[in-house]
């Protein structure tokens, strides 16, 4: 960027965002499940981590096919997680923070309980095209399509006598996007919840809400089958600027599209007010580094990934995204494992990759999204049976592959389980060391990790910890304007130990230095002058200052004004 260039400042790229999965963040009445009041609670805690902006996963009412994401009502909460009082309490306490609150918009399916949902399979008349039902006979689906939930995107429905389409859950119906009455009521939902004061949405799944005429076969080499057809269908860029034109373009809001499949090259078309009005999408490409061919449940060829195609990744959408455009940052979320198991040291260097992870977050250019318990390094579980697992996806794909005869049991899949599971983030939140981490009183909706003892807030805020380093990098990220509008540049792309990039803003530049790796390596570049370096924040107790030839430790990071 020239110095002459005006730099397009927009609130939602300064913020740092923290993701809250509610079933599993604080209980306040001993339910043992997780509720809008104990966020509330909570809130004083993020304001010291340094948040500016909360992305609240479905809080709506919901029969919990899938912990939320299937809707019975968009207009109310539901009943285990409070009342709409207790969510207006939050909105509240959060913007007395300063801290803005967007909400998770499930728009390409509702549950199955949903009234429209019950109204069309009587066939009543407003409501009979809100969904994509098709004739056939009742053992043979209208098309080839699976469900990212394992087995057939169809289920045959005996009241209607059709087949309904379902991407997900059976219990996830797929709403029609065609029919304008859907579209209409979708609009209005929207346009109640913008009016109540939020600042966002984070947009569920959005690519998948138009389904090209004729719903062709897929190709079945791809998992799951359809998504060459479905994913990013014809009619999806008029779909989302409408939907923007009439909601999001009233307020001063941001939205961030989970847009699993899509390439940089294809952003553009999404991004900012020359695409569809959407700020940020939240990309795969590195989500799908460690996965075998097959995807993300092929039980060969998971579990390696390598740093220079990481690199190469995260580098592209660094630099090739459009001049307008704006990345989102992220490592994990609800439905990835944790990210110090994925991507660092879960064992002998859980505190130092803990903290490189934080620092890549929070140094690259892009909105970061940070996810509940990540500050404090907590790591995957270990899951013994099929009875010990809640996510309906997870056991989807079990069922699907003892069904093939590809394996006999849990046990044969129980390592890429125990890699991969979507529940790994969803154990509950650990604050103490006392029973039942200080999630719960009561008996908890799903079990705590047994390490609760080591790893809980209480333990994390003293001392040099990674609760501590979250905290510095984004008061870090908020002092200097480099490391959120500055530009990217990366060293070395080839090397599997050190990732190396600079920002530079004008006169500015940050060199950052993260030793992506258990081995040392030295750092020795040439192409970049650091004479004069100034280190600003590292993670180790004495961190190198000129950093030139200097030995870096295993997973050591620097920081460092040039
Ligand atoms: C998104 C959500 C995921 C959910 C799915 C269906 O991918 O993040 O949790 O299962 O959509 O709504
Ligand atoms: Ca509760």
């Amino acid at each position: 960027m020239s110095i002459d260039q005006p730099i397009d400042r927009q609130w939602w790229k300064e913020v740092t965002a923290y993701q809250i999965y509610p079933r599993s963040f604080n209980d306040s009445n001993g339910d043992g499940v997780g509720d809008i009041p104990g966020i509330t609670e909570k809130v004083g805690y993020l304001d010291s981590l340094g948040i500016d902006l909360l992305w609240l996963c479905p809080v709506y009412d919901s029969p919990n096919a899938d912990n939320g994401y299937d809707i019975r009502d968009y207009q109310s909460i539901m009943d285990e997680f409070g009342t709409i009082d207790d969510w207006e309490a939050l909105l509240a306490e959060l913007h007395d923070h300063d801290i803005r609150l967007i909400m998770d918009l499930v728009v390409n399916h509702t549950s199955d309980e949903h009234e429209w949902f019950e109204q069309s399979r009587r066939r009543n008349s407003k409501y009979e095209d809100y969904y994509y039902w098709r004739d056939g006979p009742p053992d043979e689906p209208p098309n080839n399509w699976g469900s990212f939930m394992g087995g057939s995107a169809w289920t045959y429905d005996e009241r209607r006598e059709q087949w309904y389409l379902h991407l997900f859950d059976e219990r996830q119906p797929d709403l029609n996007w065609r029919n304008p009455a859907v579209r209409d009521d979708i609009a209005s939902m929207v346009t109640w919840w913008l009016e109540k004061g939020i600042d966002g949405f984070r947009i569920d799944a959005i690519n998948y809400i138009s389904k090209p005429d004729g719903l062709p076969d897929g190709d079945t080499e791809l998992s799951p089958t359809g998504i060459d057809v479905f994913g990013h269908g014809p009619r999806i860029h008029e779909y989302l600027r409408e939907l923007y034109d009439r909601t999001f373009a009233n307020y001063d809001v941001v939205t961030i599209a989970e847009m699993a499949g899509t390439t940089v090259d294809m952003a553009g078309d999404y991004l900012g007010e020359d695409g569809d009005g959407l700020d940020m999408i939240f990309h795969f490409e590195h989500m799908d580094l460690d996965v075998g061919p097959g995807g993300r449940w092929d039980t060969e060829g998971w579990g390696e990934w390598s740093l220079a195609e990481f690199k190469e990744i995260m580098s592209r959408w660094q630099t090739e995204l459009g001049e307008d455009d704006w990345n989102a940052i992220y490592l994990g979320n609800h439905d990835q494992p944790r990210i110090v198991s994925r991507f660092g040291d879960d064992e002998a260097y859980r505190e130092e990759s803990a903290k490189l992870l934080a620092t890549f977050l929070l140094t690259t250019r892009g909105t970061p999204f940070l996810y509940q318990g990540d500050e404090i390094g907590m790591t995957n579980t270990e899951f013994t049976s099929l009875d010990g697992l809640d996510d309906p996806m997870t056991i989807g794909f079990i069922e699907d592959l003892i069904a093939e005869g590809t394996i006999d049991s849990f046990e044969d899949v129980r390592d890429l389980v125990n890699y991969m599971s979507r529940d790994h983030s969803r154990t509950p939140m650990q604050w103490f060391a006392e029973t039942n981490a200080g999630f719960t009183e009561g008996d908890p909706w799903f079990p705590i990790a047994e390490n609760y003892q080591e790893i809980n807030v209480e333990a994390a805020r003293t001392g040099e910890s990674i609760w501590n380093h979250y905290q510095s990098l984004i008061a870090l990220r908020d002092e200097l304007e480099v490391l959120v509008y500055g530009e990217y540049e990366l060293y070395l792309p080839d090397d599997e130990q050190l990732y190396t990039y600079t920002r530079t803003l004008g006169e500015e530049t940050v060199l950052v230095v993260l030793n992506w790796s258990d081995e040392p390596v030295t750092f020795d570049v040439g192409a970049i002058e650091t004479d004069d370096a100034e280190p600003i924040l590292g993670n180790y107790e004495e961190s190198p200052d000129n950093p030139q030839g200097r030995e870096f430790r295993p997973y050591e990071t620097g920081i460092y004004r040039l």
